[in-house]
Order: structure tokens, then sequence, then C-alpha cells
């Protein structure tokens, strides 16, 4: 049947990209990650100094140079890299940093305003998985799958440094956690579109589950909506 939109929603660290990505590889769909591009943002006020020592952001800078940032997603054998104004910034996006400041930035409504603009852009033609917070709920409501991934903290915390470790970050267990618990934290508690779980969403915690296990879910339920 018709090309779908499948949003993929959820808590920090909670293997949502990783099940979005397997998912539209197996399916043949166009793979986005939202968070990609609210880490892009971030990347973009840190280098502009719109981030202050102490954490403080100079919302009017940054408010006023969004019509300046562009941000696409370049394919490689190696999957998606995100680009910052035409430069990969992959790597960059990715440090607890980035990290650090990525939630603070994100509760900004101008912002949210932007990249929603572009996300909707993107799912013009369907065809597309894509991952976040407000996927289902803002993003496209009308999306036909809507997943919302939950595990504990700690579970959570686990991969993710994992994760980083073996990319060569030095970081402790502790920071990626606290580091998890604090955007959880925020993102459950802004004004602008809150992580929730969308009314139509189909959740899963996959504290317990393996990868294989995972993608068989993901791909009985998508196949039952086809
Ligand atoms: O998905 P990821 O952990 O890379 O996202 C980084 C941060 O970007 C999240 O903690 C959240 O604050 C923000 N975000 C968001 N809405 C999205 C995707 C990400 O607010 N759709």
């Amino acid at each position: 049947s018709d090309n779908l939109i499948i949003a993929i929603d959820g808590y920090s660290s909670s293997g949502k990209s990783t099940m979005a990505r397997r998912l539209a590889k197996a399916i043949g769909y166009r793979y986005i990650d939202s968070g990609a591009m609210y880490r892009a943002v971030t990347l973009y006020a840190m280098q502009h100094g719109f981030i202050a020592a102490d954490g403080s952001i100079d919302k009017a800078a940054l408010v006023s140079a969004l019509p300046e940032i562009k941000i696409d997603f370049k394919v490689t054998p190696d999957g998606q890299r995100t680009q910052l104004n035409g430069k990969d910034v992959e790597d960059e996006i990715r440090t607890l940093e980035v990290s650090a400041h990525v939630s603070p930035i994100a509760t900004i409504a101008e912002v949210r305003r932007a990249l929603v603009k572009m996300q909707r852009d993107m799912g013009e033609s369907k065809g597309i998985v894509m991952d976040g917070r407000d996927i289902g709920t803002m993003v496209f409501p009308q999306a036909e799958l809507k997943i919302f991934c939950d595990a504990s903290a700690e579970k959570r915390a686990e991969r993710r440094f994992k994760e980083l470790t073996e990319k060569g970050q030095s970081i402790t267990y502790e920071e990626v956690l606290a580091n998890v618990v604090s955007r959880d934290h925020i993102d459950e508690t802004r004004d602008e579109s809150p992580l929730r779980c969308a009314d139509d969403a189909v959740r899963l915690d996959n504290s317990e589950m393996t990868l294989e296990e995972q993608d068989r879910w993901l791909l009985d339920l998508f196949r039952r909506k086809t």
C-alpha cells in the first residue's frame, strides 16, 4: 500500500534512533533524526557565543540567527551524516557538551517552530521514519504508525555510555546518567510540545529486548498497517 509516516518518540537514549534507522532500512523508507536537528542548532549557538559559560542562552541572538541555519542529512555508506550550513557536524553534535545544552535550547518556541517546519517539509513525500520527542504529538499527529519508547534511566545511560566510550569519548557512567535524567526532566516539563506519549501510540519498553527482538516486533507492527 501507500507510503506511510512512522513516528518514533521517547526518552533520551531509549534506542529510538537505532530502531528507527533499522526499520527505515528494512522497509526502504527515509530515516530522519529530528534530535540531530536540535543538536545542530545547539552547536551553532555554541559556535556563535550564544551560550555563556554558566549555560545561559542569548535567546534573542539565536532567534534572529535562525534563518541562517540550514540543516540537512547526507546519505553515506555508513549511514546519515548531519550537515550544518554545508559542513559535516555529525561527530561534533554527539558530544556530551552538546548534550548538556540541547534540552534548554529545545525549550525555545521559535527554535521548535523553525525545526518543525523543516521536519514537515521533509515528510512531504511520505515514506519516512522520524524519531524524536514530539513527532507523533506535534510534527505528524496524522502519522499512520506511532511508537513510544521507554526503558529504565539506568539501562538507557548504560547503552549511551557504551556508545560514547566506544567512540573514544572520555566520560563516566555517572555523567551520562545525570545528563539522561536532566534531559528527560526538561523535555517532559517544558511548555512547548513537552515529551509525552500520543494517545494513539503503541508503547514499547525495550529494557530487556535484544535488537533483533525489537526489529521483529516493529516489522510485525508495520506489516499490520500495510
Ligand atoms: O534524540 P536526541 O537525544 O539526540 O535529542 C536531543 C535533544 O533534543 C532531546 O533531549 C530534546 O531536548 C530535543 N529534542 C526535542 N524534540 C525532538 C527531538 C529532540 O525537543 N523532536
